[in-house]
């Protein structure tokens, strides 16, 4: 190191690297959408080139604090101007530019691996540019090792933004984006209590089993609801299609794809990988098979629906045959699963899979969180038993 150079020199020139290399990938983005716009020569000319080389030989020495501040004023320059040029011309979606936020907190959370929320801590100051340090822009509140609570003391990017004629609040949707990268794959999640209040605070870990049992309660309410439907078919009433596809929704999105996909993807591959003969073929021959077998009544139920919508009254008689097929076909495989192959698992997985399977399912669970899943199903149950169960 430089006789000049501190490690602060250097870890603040990391933060503006990392900012232009942002505000490189958003030029290959928006570079894409018009083959023929020099966005980084524009950029350069308003506000000069980023330098390139170790910093020890690119750094003014005689003035270094002045040669930091001046390249923090040019990358939030070209971030700020760029940004607000591209989202006015309509060039790239918001949501392609948070990705490239996101992606990129993704990446310095895979490269830097923090262990606890000290070590995010830590992250969130090594990579997010606020100033330069003198400018204290944030300040924690409270920090345990469960929870850590910061706010925004000063703005120090509103500038830019104003200059640019752009918005702040989307500079501050895309930190958000960044935050969410970093944490995407921890244990972790993130709230902005208000406008300049965050907080990101450990979730309980996840019992993996324990989870799935109570999806199977919820999976056995909606087979009330078809039974309830289809009682009322055979004392005469109308079939109310938008709410039988409401049905098949909820068991193709939340009981197939959302909780049997985590069995699939997650517990029962884990069985076949460590619990020999009796664990391969209790999963392979049996649970998936029927898995299989309850996509063959919805398919059949599918096409009953289609065929009495084109005027096949007997079709009645197949909606109501593969419905209730799957109702006692499915309660049966979750009686079998509740009593037997999840008590089978947990006594004889080695911790340390069941912990990776508990892993596995909260970040299984954690995207379908932030895809709505859950939220959305439990509305179309709770909205269907209002009709169907007393
Ligand atoms: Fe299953
Ligand atoms: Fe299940």
């Amino acid at each position: 190191m430089s006789a000049f150079l501190g490690p602060i020199h250097t870890w603040l020139f990391g933060k503006i690297t990392l900012q232009n290399e942002i505000i490189e990938e958003i030029i290959e983005l928006a570079t894409k959408q018009q083959t023929d716009r020099d966005w980084a020569g524009s950029l350069n000319q308003q506000f000069g080139v980023f330098p390139v080389g170790d910093l020890e030989s690119i750094i003014d020495t005689t003035n270094i604090h002045g040669w930091l501040q001046k390249h923090v004023i040019q990358v939030e320059h070209k971030l700020a101007t760029l940004i607000t040029q591209i989202q006015k011309e309509q060039l790239l979606s918001l949501e392609a530019i948070q990705s490239v936020f996101y992606e990129q907190g993704k990446k310095q959370s895979k490269q830097n691996n923090p262990s606890s929320l000290a070590d995010l801590w830590k992250l969130i100051q090594d990579t997010m540019l606020d100033g330069m340090p003198c400018d204290h822009a944030l300040e924690v509140m409270e920090q345990t090792e469960n929870r850590i609570l910061w706010k925004r003391r000063v703005c120090v990017h509103g500038d830019y933004w104003k200059q640019a004629g752009g918005d702040i609040n989307l500079y501050y949707t895309l930190r958000d984006s960044f935050l969410q990268g970093l944490i995407a794959s921890l244990p972790y999640e993130l709230k902005r209590e208000e406008d300049a209040t965050y907080e990101i605070r450990q979730l309980d870990s996840i019992d993996s089993v324990e989870l799935m049992m109570e999806e199977h309660q919820n999976i056995l309410r909606m087979l009330q609801v078809v039974r309830n439907a289809c009682y009322q078919l055979l004392q005469g009433a109308d079939v109310v299609y938008e709410d039988f596809y409401e049905m098949i929704d909820f068991i193709k999105f939340y009981a197939d794809d959302h909780h049997h996909g985590k069995e699939e993807k997650i517990l029962f591959d884990e069985m076949v990988k460590h619990l020999g003969k009796m664990g391969s073929n209790l999963i392979t021959h049996g649970m998936l098979v029927e898995h299989e077998w309850g996509r063959l009544f919805m398919s059949d139920l599918k096409e009953a629906l289609q065929q009495l919508k084109d005027g096949r009254e007997e079709a009645k008689l197949d909606i109501i045959a593969s419905a209730i097929g799957y109702v006692k076909h499915l309660t049966r495989h979750i009686e079998k699963e509740d009593q037997l192959i999840y008590q089978f698992a947990k006594n004889h997985l080695q911790p340390e899979i069941l912990k990776q399977v508990n892993l596995d399912t909260f970040q299984f669970e954690k995207e379908a969180t932030t895809a709505g899943v859950q939220k959305k199903y439990q509305q179309l149950l709770e909205n269907l038993e209002r009709k169907y169960v007393c």
